[in-house]
Order: C-alpha cells, then structure tokens, then sequence
C-alpha cells in the first residue's frame, strides 16, 4: 500500500491537518477584505516572530531563494561590496547571488560545521569597509546555528548593513530582529512554520529603506517599494496575483503555531534535536558541527565508516519511507541529516531513529537494538519531568 512518505527532513517540513484543509478550502479573492484579513494576520504573527515594532514586513509569492534574491536587487547597485563569511551551502549561495548581480564579495572561509567568529568580521570591516554583511542564521547544510547577535553587534559597530538569512530559523530558534539591530532578514514558509513552500517573507529596517531608495540593480517582480505601496492598502494586496492557497495555509499555520506559542515550540525543538542527538550517539555515530547544543533545527550525523551516507539516505527511505537530508558540498556521502523543526512530535522521532537503526543494521553495522530509541525516550521523560 502507498503511504505518504515520513519527512524527517529540514524543509520541507511535514503540514498539519488543519494547514492542508485551509489551503484546500474555496480561493478567498486577492482583492479585497478577505484576502486583507489574511495579508494583515500573517503580517503580525511574523512581527512578533522577527520581535519587531516598526521594521515592514512584506510577503512575496516565491521559495526562499527569491527572498534572498529581493535582499540583493533592492539593496545594492552593482559594483557594491558585501562581506560573506562562508562555512557551508548556504552562505556559498549568498556568495554567488550577490555575484550574479554584479556585486563583488569579499569573503572569509571557513570550515564546513564551524560556528563564524565576531571577531574575525570585525577584523575584517576594520581592513576592508564594505556596504552589508550577508549572514546565515540556520546553515541548513551542517546544522549549525549562527551566533546572530554577536555578528550583528560588530557590523552594526563598524556601520554596515545586516542582512540575513532566516529561511530555516526563523520560529525554529531565537531571532530578534530589533535587539540585535537587524536590517533585512528573509524568511519562508517551509520551514518551522510547516506551510507549503510558496511564500517568502522580508523584514526592512529604516536603514534598509534608505539604501534601497538609492539602490540601482534590476527589479521588477520583487520591487519591494511596490509590495510596500500595497500592502499599506485598506485592505492590503499583493502587487501580482499571490499564491493565495499557500497564503491560507500560512494563515492556518501561525494560528496553530501561536496557540502553543513561541517558547513552546523552542522548547520543542530544543528537546527533538537532543533526542536526535542522543540516539545516533547512543549507536555509536559522530555527530557533525559545532556548538550542538544550540543546533535545534537539523543535525547532521556523520556515516559510519564504510558506509556512504547517501546509501543510508537511500535505503531508509526505500525500505521504510523515511525522507532524511543528503549531505550537501564537501559533505555528500559523509553525512546524512536529520530535520527536527516545525511540526514534529516526539513519536515522529522514535519512529525515525527506529527506522534508522533497522538500515544500518541491513546495512552490515552492529547496532544494539532500541539503543536510540532508548536514549530518545529518556530524552522526552527527563524534558516531561522538568530535569
Ligand atoms: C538556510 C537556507 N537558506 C535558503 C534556502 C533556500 O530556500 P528555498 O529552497 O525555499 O528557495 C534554504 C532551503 O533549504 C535554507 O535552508
């Protein structure tokens, strides 16, 4: 029998009932006081998930990638120099989207897995000032998790944009856009807030307005100046025709995410990642990346020696239906990873380090069975158990 798949992957991340059955309802028409109710809903739920007051926020029809494509039209012209400090996937992305329109990009290299250093930006903004640090909070492609603040603090210091990139953090762990004087921060719907993929958001500081009125790469379709005009409607809009079913989907999965409410859901993900954690370690897996206890969106466990992650990526998702993350880069083949934000429960882990531990054994590695299963558990009860 054909049973949806288990995505235990870092986004898409699985949809709640209710968030399918809201973007499968009758089309509200995108102009007008319906599709207002949502535009204006959706906006302030994302306010108090960026801790914002006054930045704008706007919602875009694209992935991710489009938001950050927005970033570098309306912000720089080219020729503009950005700081990338790059330690994985995602950060190389930054690097060649501000590449792609002309910009030139100063960078510092570092390890995948490693967490980027304050000070070396700061050393690096003291040398060489540049217009805007592009950052990463969640690098998705090694698990770890960026120290925002502290990178905002030297560049905020040496008078330089911030712009970052929240697809994969944004309500998975802390953000806070206008304590740690953020100026652009782009988010999506995938991720922690387990929507459909189709829908990207973008916090503007005033600061960011000013650079964008002067600004001169191309836009068009992500004029921010255009969704700013209509979003200030009455009844606000989109400027083109929104990927409205996605927008009521959205709308539905705030709800549910804010009925529990922000500190529970970090909490959440704060205990799944050390179940995840816990369970490859207790098979005797090396897990990958620094700083692991502030990881809570994915963790990246590195392949038993022997054994190429992708075939472990494979094979649990042939035998059992069970979607894990590739490794990505340097990373392929070495390491598989293990998405545990959004709408995950504890059971979902279980059952996927159970699954985990069948492969490997089908795979020829010596695994105790219920280890990780084990460990998970003692996880869930010492979080239940308040120790
Ligand atoms: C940190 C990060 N940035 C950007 C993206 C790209 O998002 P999308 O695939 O929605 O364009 C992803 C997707 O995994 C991501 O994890």
């Amino acid at each position: 029998m054909d049973r949806p798949e288990i995505i235990l992957a870092p986004g898409p991340t699985p949809i709640p009932p209710e968030v399918l059955l809201a973007q499968g309802s009758p089309l509200v028409y995108h102009r007008g006081p319906g599709f207002g109710k949502l535009m204006r809903d959706v906006t302030d739920r994302l306010r108090q998930l960026y801790r914002t007051e006054d930045a704008d926020i706007l919602l875009m029809t694209s992935s991710g990638t489009g938001g950050l494509e927005s970033a570098i039209q309306n912000c720089f012209s080219p020729g503009d120099e950005v700081f990338v400090p790059n330690a994985g996937f995602f950060a190389d992305r930054w690097k060649r989207l501000a590449e792609a329109f002309g910009l030139t990009v100063r960078t510092v290299d570092y390890e995948w897995g490693a967490k980027i250093r304050p000070e070396d930006v700061a050393a690096t903004l003291a040398e060489h000032p540049v217009k805007a640090v592009l950052l990463t909070q969640s690098e998705t492609s090694t698990g770890v998790i960026q120290p925002i603040e502290q990178l905002a603090r030297v560049a905020n210091d040496a008078g330089t944009l911030v712009v970052v990139d929240v697809v994969s953090s944004l309500g998975a762990v802390p953000f806070d856009f206008d304590g740690w004087g953020v100026d652009v921060a782009l988010g999506g719907s995938q991720k922690a807030l387990s929507a459909s993929p189709g829908i990207s958001f973008v916090a503007i500081s005033d600061r960011a307005w000013q650079a964008a009125s002067t600004a001169t790469n191309p836009r068009f379709y992500f004029d921010w100046e255009i969704y700013r005009q209509f979003a200030a409607l009455p009844d606000p809009e989109n400027p083109w025709t929104p990927a409205i079913s996605v927008m009521q989907g959205l709308h539905a999965a705030l709800e549910l995410y804010f009925q529990d409410g922000v500190d529970a859901a970090m909490a959440r993900h704060r205990s799944l990642s050390r179940a995840v954690k816990e369970g490859a370690q207790a098979l005797g897996l090396d897990l990958f990346g620094e700083g692991l206890d502030d990881n809570w969106t994915v963790t990246a466990i590195r392949a038993p020696e022997g054994i190429d992650a992708d075939t472990i990526a494979g094979r649990i998702r042939s035998d059992f239906g069970v979607v894990l993350a590739p490794g990505q880069g340097p990373l392929k083949g070495k390491v598989f990873r293990i998405g545990h934000f959004g709408y995950f429960s504890e059971l979902d882990i279980l059952r996927g380090l159970a699954a985990l531990e069948m492969t490997l054994e089908r795979l020829g590695y010596p695994v105790k069975r219920g280890a990780a299963v084990a460990a998970a558990e003692g996880v869930f009860q010492d979080a239940r158990a308040g120790a």
